[in-house]
């Protein structure tokens, strides 16, 4: 399983992955490069860390879509890349046919809420709103509905009286640190080469 690894921003679960596979512990899975849509993103300067090549494609005018065409050309630069699978590390474009299905069942992706509650933009902030008590994180396989796949694990987490919206993020983050490099070292056992 060769992954490329998709984020916009921080990339601190990309991150939590590329430190795993230092580490030893991303089991047959390796990462084999970093797509990013967002110029000076904190998450390209993971690439020189950690040696693996990191990319910056046109990305169209739009800030949540690709246009048909340019999303074509994503998915022959992944492929040259040397990827045959997709992690959505806090990718905040949508994926349609062009990435789907050039990586068909081969996608997957890190949402901070318990899917099915809580899909789309700022999943904690809505949690929070909301008043639960127990959120999370969820990853699943990515299909053509929004945060709709198939889940594969979750990890919930709960809200402490004294949390506050910070400490309740910074919780679920770190509830996926651990999540997606686990659920990638699985899935690497079950994933045909
Ligand atoms: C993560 O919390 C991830 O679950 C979320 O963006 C954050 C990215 O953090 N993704 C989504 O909301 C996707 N809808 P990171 O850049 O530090 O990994």
């Amino acid at each position: 399983m060769r992954i490329a690894i998709l984020g916009s921003g921080r990339g601190s679960n990309a991150e939590a992955v590329l430190e795993a596979q230092a580490a030893g512990n991303l089991g047959a899975a390796r990462v084999v490069s970093l797509f990013c849509d967002m110029p000076q993103a904190r998450i390209l300067s993971l690439g020189g860390r950690f040696g693996i090549p990191a990319f910056q494609p046109e990305s169209g005018p739009f800030k949540t879509k690709f246009p048909p065409e340019v999303e074509a050309a994503w998915a022959r630069a992944i492929r040259e890349s040397g990827a045959d699978f997709l992690v959505l590390a806090g990718f905040m474009r949508v994926i349609k046919a062009p990435l789907l299905e050039a990586f068909p069942g081969r996608v997957i992706n890190l949402h901070p809420s318990l899917l099915p509650a809580f899909p789309g933009l700022h999943a904690i902030a809505q949690a929070w709103n909301h008043g639960v008590r127990i959120s999370g994180c969820t990853v699943h396989h990515v299909n053509a509905e929004i945060d709709g796949g198939a889940i594969i694990d979750q990890t919930p987490v709960r809200r402490d009286d004294d949390d506050t919206l910070e400490t309740f993020e910074a919780k679920i983050h770190a509830a996926e640190h651990a999540l997606l490099p686990e659920v990638i070292r699985r899935l690497s056992g079950k994933i045909p080469a």
